[in-house]
């Protein structure tokens, strides 16, 4: 069975540092297994959801957020064997539930448009962004 939480005990990091690893997400950080990073980063989050699979972490997302206007999800991934099986939706609901009133941004990967599609996000007309190198995913 599939279970899902919003805090992680101090030795969960690398088994979510291995999610990203496996994924190649987290901005690379888990294939550098850059733990302590990946620590920061998620506790310093609004909220983060994991899904796990016995004692495996199996998905993951976060959510950026002042709680009162806005909000940005970053990081959305679900290991392969494990997609296709409603956990990537179930994660962003468990994000947004109690911040239904908040405007939601996201980036999304060139594969996952029609996922956050299907959960109901829009393409943005006026979207920009600005990334600390170059990007295969901005207009030059
Ligand atoms: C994108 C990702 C998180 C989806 O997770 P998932 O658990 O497979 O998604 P779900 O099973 O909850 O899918 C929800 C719906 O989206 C659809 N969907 C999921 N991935 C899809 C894809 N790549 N292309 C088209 N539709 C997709 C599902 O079929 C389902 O549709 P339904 O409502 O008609 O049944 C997962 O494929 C992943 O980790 N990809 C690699 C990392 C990535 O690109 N993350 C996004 C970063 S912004």
């Amino acid at each position: 069975m599939i279970t899902y939480k919003t805090e992680i005990s101090e030795f969960d990091w690398e088994n979510l540092v291995d999610l990203y690893d496996e994924t190649n997400m987290c901005i690379g950080l888990g294939q550098k297994r850059e733990t302590e990073k990946i620590r920061r980063a998620f506790q310093n989050s609004y909220r983060f959801v994991t899904a796990w699979d016995s004692g495996k972490i199996i998905g993951c997302a976060r959510m950026i957020s002042d709680g009162e206007c806005y909000g940005w999800i970053h990081d959305m991934a679900v290991l392969p064997a494990y997609r296709k099986q409603d956990i990537g939706r179930t994660i962003v609901e468990k994000l947004l539930e109690g911040n239904e009133g908040l405007l939601i941004g996201l980036t999304s990967s060139f594969e996952a448009v029609d996922f956050y599609t299907k959960l109901g996000f829009k393409k943005h007309k006026t979207a920009m962004a600005k990334y600390p190198g170059r990007s295969d995913y901005l207009f030059d």
